[in-house]
């Protein structure tokens, strides 16, 4: 950690968990306040006019920063104090250099992308990715000229890359675009191969943006910008936020990529407001034992569910066995399994959806990362409009359900999995089972 952000006492560099609570603001600045107060202002008074102007000139890029000028508070949609101090927090985790809080996890998403797409262009992602993202990449992207070429999560970059490059047929890939862990199924995408494939598909001295949406496990446990990628990407609705009652997005890497982000947000008005920059600052003071104790509940949980006779397959990080394809990726760029757990219960869409109406604990609701566990049905919910054929392909069946493990006991969590899963009818004749894409053994 830390190539940016040294602060110490004595010889102990401070841990991001410890920063939280401090890091980027000064209380004298706010009448001693501990906390930040919420700057709910559109705009903010320039002492003078060559102040404002100075302002302007930075915040346009029309002149460098001399060396002790600071970025000057203009107007709420180029910047905020709420929204400056949680970006400058957010990087303590990353070990980015800078950060944009979006909106939405969407914003952060579109945002980036138009921020180095053209007509013409080619972008390569990772499949299956959220639902929002595949819609915008397959539905919207081909309308601005941008041809989209997937590759399937949870296999080696080597077993792809060859008919990746004769796709992308020597045309500009500007960004690659990889979803890992992978909603809802939990694939992995290796980063550092991603990154080597990005190398290979450069032209000239110019090679794709590799960002990397890591909303599933980071910003705890896996930290893209550290294995070469240049953007680590949020829905920060999700662990971030952490109590299902804010709905933003983030990106963290190096000034050049942030700045350039930063610059479309600021022209087509995908900057967050100071309200939700004072929730996210308030829950990251909590995201380490929010995400830790989230975790160790979901390993409970994963271990009760891979054992159950009425369940066919349990995609969890913490149960991909040695001989799996991605293990080696998952001890390399992988410091926990996390807290989402993909399975297929025994049957189809009746059988999961018997499941998922006799829930009394976990509530049936999409979205996850909250402080609550939620359980939903991704191929009629989150990943409804992924077409049915995709859907096939990768792996997202009617009797695959995806939960969420909160901060809940877990033996309250595995009781209600318990009751939920007896009361499921017999189905019909039992389904063949699939082999799991990532996993269900040890
Ligand atoms: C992996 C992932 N990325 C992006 C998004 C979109 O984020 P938001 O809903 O905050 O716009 C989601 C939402 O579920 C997601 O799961």
């Amino acid at each position: 950690m830390s190539k940016y952000k040294d602060r110490k006492i004595g010889q102990t560099k401070l841990k991001p968990e410890s920063m939280m609570m401090s890091y980027g603001y000064d209380p004298q600045l706010s009448e001693g306040a501990i906390k930040c107060p919420i700057f709910q202002t559109s705009t903010f008074v320039f002492k003078t006019a060559e102040d404002g102007k100075a302002f302007f000139e930075l915040a346009l890029g029309l002149r460098e920063k001399g060396p002790t000028e600071a970025l000057g508070l203009i107007y709420s949609r180029l910047n905020n104090p709420d929204l400056e101090i949680l970006e400058d927090r957010l990087t303590l985790w990353d070990d980015g250099e800078a950060a944009a809080v979006f909106p939405s996890g969407m914003a952060a998403i579109a945002t980036s992308l138009l921020a180095y797409l053209r007509p013409g262009d080619v972008l390569v992602h990772s499949d299956p990715v959220y639902g929002g993202t595949d819609y915008l990449l397959k539905h919207y992207l081909p309308e601005f000229g941008v041809d989209v070429i997937g590759f399937p999560a949870g296999v080696p970059i080597a077993d792809v890359e060859r008919s990746v490059r004769e796709r992308v047929a020597g045309r500009r890939v500007p960004v690659i675009l990889i979803e890992t862990p992978a909603n809802p199924t939990n694939d992995l995408v290796d980063i550092e191969g991603t990154v080597a494939l990005g190398r290979s598909l450069a032209l000239g001295d110019q090679r794709p943006v590799v960002i990397v949406d890591n909303t599933f496990l980071g910003p705890m446990f896996q930290h893209p910008l550290q294995l070469g990628a240049d953007v680590s990407l949020y829905s920060a609705t999700k662990f971030i936020g952490g109590h299902a009652d804010v709905v933003a997005g983030a990106c963290v890497g190096s000034a050049d990529v942030i700045k350039k982000i930063k610059t479309l947000r600021t022209f087509i008005g995908t900057a967050a407001g100071p309200w939700t920059g004072w929730l996210l600052l308030r829950s990251l003071e909590t995201l380490k034992m929010r995400m830790t104790a989230q975790m160790k509940n979901a390993q409970y949980v994963a271990a009760y569910l891979k054992d159950h006779p009425r369940i066919r397959s349990v995609n969890y990080l913490g149960l991909l066995g040695e001989d799996h394809p991605m293990y080696e990726v998952y001890r390399r760029q992988c410091t926990a399994p996390g807290s989402l757990i993909a399975f297929e219960i025994d049957g189809g869409q009746a059988e999961a959806f018997q499941f998922l109406d006799a829930l009394q604990l976990i509530h049936l609701a999409v979205s996850l990362g909250g402080t609550e566990s939620l359980a939903e049905h991704p191929a009629t919910m989150t990943h409804s409009d992924v077409s049915a054929e995709d859907r096939e392909r990768l792996g997202i069946s009617e009797s695959l359900v995806r939960i969420s493990v909160g901060v809940e006991h877990f033996e309250d969590v595995i009781a209600d999995i318990e009751q939920a899963l007896a009361a499921v009818r017999s189905g019909p004749a039992r389904a063949p089972r699939r082999a799991p894409a990532a996993a269900a053994t040890p």
